[in-house]
């Protein structure tokens, strides 16, 4: 059977490729996107890939993962310093979880150092520019092999 990863993107990364372009780069949600598809492919993965700015809507998806995905990769963005509740949402589920994030946020303010969501994931890839949602596929690929 084919394997599923599901690739969810918090608040504000819908404004990639405008927003902040010094710290997250020039490339759209949709150019990440394309990436991920055509690498996914080479893996024979099948990927569906979601962005919402609502915290409720993200525990939602995470929880309809269950038994429809393989691994979750997930960009909470600002919601990676304090939502308590996608934590427990990706504990709750038991799928193999990736935190990726486009900037280092362990080199930026001090609020961003600490995510309350890697606990609960097997890693966290960070720093890689949009590159991090390529090595976060690769890391799926090896999880599932
Ligand atoms: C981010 C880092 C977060 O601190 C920030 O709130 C984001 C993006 C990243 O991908 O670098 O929205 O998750």
């Amino acid at each position: 059977m084919i394997k599923k990863v599901l690739v969810i993107n918090g608040p504000n990364l819908n404004l990639l490729g405008t927003r902040e372009k010094d710290i997250y780069g020039s490339e759209t949600l949709l150019d990440i996107a394309k990436r991920m598809n055509q690498e996914a492919q080479q893996f024979g993965l099948d990927i569906d890939f979601i962005q919402s700015n609502h915290e409720g809507e993200i525990i939602d998806k995470i929880h309809d993962a269950r038994g429809k995905y393989d691994v979750i990769i997930i960009n909470p963005g600002a919601y990676t310093h304090y939502s308590i509740a996608i934590r427990d949402a990706v504990k709750a589920v038991e799928i193999p979880t990736i935190e990726v994030h486009l900037s280092n946020i362990h080199n930026r303010e001090e609020f961003r150092s600490k995510s309350v969501i890697a606990p609960v994931c097997v890693g966290q890839i960070s720093g890689f520019g949009s590159n991090s949602y390529i090595v976060a596929l690769n890391a799926a690929a090896l999880l599932l092999k």
